[in-house]
């Protein structure tokens, strides 16, 4: 019976590239779903860009375009990273979309009138009284109340790692405008997961069955210790997202709508395809039909997974999911992704390099196992195993037989011989490696796929078809050692398709066969079957093209792309470039009293805006800790408004005051310039605070 399987993978949120950490996991499901469908099950994979929230408002916002064109470009951007690594979406979405807000509005309603899990209450938030927003924690910075570390978020410290509520903070302030956040009063809607229903529903479901991982499970035990506390699913306006029916100015949290979103991209591939969208989302319909939904997730959204998606479907008469499968995280050569170190690659620096997508497919699946661990890119170790595993072991058979067969035998081949080990280890293959695919544990099917790829290495090592072919009277042997090899070859393909989707179309050309399924598995090419003339399958990994990928994503050689950054400083290289031009000579002498005359300090752009009629100027609000001024900046050619706002400049506090065609100008902040090279504006490293004297 054909397994009939909607598979999803995390939305990615769209307002950052998709990079190596990400790609675990595409490519993790990207190969299960590939396997299932060789198997000839009935499998639609589906995702969709993350599209609500706060963060993509101000992103949008700080570039001056809208949410919708925001989310245009990224899902763009995204999806040329994801065919770049051959991840096969059947359909890929957004969630800002009209099936997943009709099917928000349907969960949203059933929860409220008939299960009655909604419930309503006054929550007390940091609010930003410049922008009139709401903040949520990671839009909060200041000093962390346990070891004193200055501009930690509003949720954790990064320096000695504890975790404290927003409210701890001392000095807090918003990072969208740098003001002192207020504490402010608005009604929220809560999902009712404390409710006894939604404990016994998932005290059963994320403990009994294969639903997830024994790992998971037990994380789940200690969440259950603690108590399972109501869900905050509203946010006030302004919000990006879906307005909740009936409670005007009030938005469905991001999260909620999230995973809405798979069954939103679902149910439009669905109108598609003419696929019977009930069939996998409705819960009698799902009971009744056999069908499974299966979720790919990293190990930091279970929770989500876990407990909240699947109690919103089961009370709203939807289907909770058949499986929650999750996955560690990436490090690279052994430690987080780092920006400095420049491991923290994207996926587009990659493909731009012109690095082989399936490298990168091959490696992740010799790492891949079916628990949550984390798992490590070396780069040494990605150079030695994709040049000794791919390029040394299994293209080396066809680049070592498959020439003879067009040269000498017009392209035919003739029937092959196996013998032992070849008979029992190839012929009994199939199963075991199936099995280690769809349980996920790829660096077991992958061990097993390379060492046959040693014993068809072995027999063309013994058998030397390159001394054969020199020989005048060895062409019978000629021809079967290399049909033989060639009937490795293309088992070794068959197992490797799922991880290697193009290789293995480039060999089904190669041996010029239908596309390969599990079932072919053993079964040999005809005697006389013509292949095409081979061509080069694969090249070796060069050690100099990892260095480049490496110094593409040097932090200090690219402006930051990830997002919510307010600032953005100019770069190593950029100024390096400008340091040709002459230097302008050194004014005479001044003593340190004709300096200290200058009352120069630490101010934070509270606020920056265009000047109306104004060609060169922008109006910046300078928060000098205790007081605010007016400046006027020459730098509107330099710096987009947007870009300043909340970052720390260094101003000229005791200048006099000088009026200006549109106001007054409260004093100016230092900026660099050399001749026609661009304005550098002075900042301050990290812990200074507004207000600080500089000298
Ligand atoms: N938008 C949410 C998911 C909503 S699903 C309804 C989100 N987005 S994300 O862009 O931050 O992450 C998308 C997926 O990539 C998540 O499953 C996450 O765990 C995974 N990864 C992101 N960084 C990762 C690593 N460094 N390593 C492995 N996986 C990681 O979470
Ligand atoms: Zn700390």
């Amino acid at each position: 019976m054909p397994r009939r399987l909607l598979v999803t993978s995390a939305l990615p949120y769209a307002n950052g590239s998709i990079h190596f950490g990400h790609l675990v996991e595409y490519i993790q499901t990207d190969i299960w779903v590939r396997f299932q469908k060789m198997q000839g099950h009935e499998v639609h994979y589906v995702c969709a860009d993350d599209t609500h929230g706060t963060a993509i408002m101000l992103r949008a916002e700080a570039e001056g375009i809208t949410p919708q064109q925001l989310i245009a470009r990224v899902g763009a951007e995204h999806k040329r990273d994801f065919d770049g690594f051959l991840v096969g979406f059947d359909h890929y979405g957004s969630t800002d979309d009209a099936a997943t807000r009709a099917i928000a509005y349907d969960i949203y309603g059933k929860l409220r009138d008939h299960a009655k899990l909604v419930t309503t209450r006054n929550v007390e938030q940091f609010y930003d009284p410049v922008k009139s927003l709401f903040l949520p924690d990671r839009f909060i910075k200041g000093e962390c109340p346990n070891c004193h570390a200055k501009d930690q978020y509003g949720d954790s410290c990064e320096v000695c790692g504890s975790t404290y509520a927003p409210t701890d903070l001392i000095n807090p302030y918003s990072t969208v405008s740098g003001a002192a956040p207020i504490r402010k009063t608005s009604e929220h809607y809560f999902f009712a997961l404390s409710d006894p229903r939604c404990r016994a529903f998932l005290e059963d479901w994320t403990q009994s069955g294969d639903r997830l991982q024994p790992e998971a499970r037990n994380k789940i035990r200690e969440w259950f210790d603690h108590g399972l506390h109501d869900w905050d699913i509203s946010r006030d306006a302004p919000y990006f997202g879906f307005e909740i029916p009936d409670a005007p100015g009030k938005y469905f949290y991001v999260w909620l709508d999230a995973p809405i979103g798979y069954l939103g991209s679902f149910r439009n591939l669905c109108d598609g395809k003419g696929i019977d969208f009930a069939a996998f989302t409705d819960a009698a319909r799902a009971g009744a039909e056999g069908t499974e939904m299966v979720h790919f997730i990293g190990k930091d959204i279970l929770y989500f997974h876990a407990l909240f998606w699947p109690a919103m479907l089961q009370f709203s008469g939807y289907r909770p999911p058949t499986h929650v499968f999750a996955h560690g995280f990436l490090t690279v050569n052994g430690e987080k992704m780092s920006k400095s170190r420049g491991t923290f690659i994207t996926a587009q620096s990659y493909l731009d390099l012109g690095l082989n997508p399936e490298w990168l497919r091959y490696y992740y699946a010799a790492k891949l196992g079916n628990g949550l661990d984390d798992i490590d890119l070396n780069l040494e170790d990605f150079t030695a195993r994709v040049n000794s595993d791919l390029v040394g072991k299994y293209v080396n058979i066809a680049s070592r037989c498959a020439g003879f067969i067009a040269k000498r035998f017009d392209g035919k081949l003739t029937t092959p011989v196996f013998g032992e080990p070849i008979e029992t280890q190839f012929g009994h293959a199939a199963r075991e490696v199936a099995d280690h695919y769809a349980a996920r544990e790829y660096a077991k099917a992958l061990r097993k796929v390379m060492a046959l790829a040693d014993i068809a290495n072995q027999y063309v090592d013994a058998n030397k078809p390159w001394e054969l072919a020199k020989a005048a009277d060895r062409e019978a042997e000629l021809h079967t050692v290399c049909s033989t090899a060639l009937a490795l070859f293309r088992d070794l393909t068959l197992y490797l398709k799922p991880v290697l989707p193009r290789l293995a179309a480039h060999v089904e050309q190669l041996l010029n066969i239908e596309p390969l399924r599990w079932s072919d598995a053993w079964k040999h090419l005809p005697a006389g079957h013509t292949i095409r003339p081979y061509e080069h399958l694969m090249t070796r990994v060069d050690p100099k093209q990892i260095a480049a990928l490496v110094d593409a994503n040097r932090e200090s050689l690219k402006p930051a792309v990830e997002a919510p950054k307010t600032t953005e400083k100019k770069t190593v290289t950029e100024t390096a470039a400008t340091a040709t031009t002459a230097v302008a000579p050194i004014e005479p002498t001044i003593t340190i009293d004709d300096f200290m005359k200058i009352d120069l300090r630490v101010a934070r752009v509270a606020n920056a805006e265009q000047v109306e009629g104004a060609e060169k100027l922008v109006r910046l609000t300078l928060d000098l800790g205790g007081e605010q001024r007016q400046v006027f900046a020459g730098i509107k050619a330099h710096y987009e408004p947007a870009q300043l706002q909340g970052r720390l400049v260094v101003m000229v506090a005791n200048l006099a005051p000088r009026k200006m065609r549109f106001g007054e100008s409260q004093g100016m902040i230092l900026a660099a310039s050399g001749d026609g090279t661009g304005v550098f504006l002075l900042d301050a490293d990290s812990g200074a605070q507004p207000g600080m004297r500089v000298k």
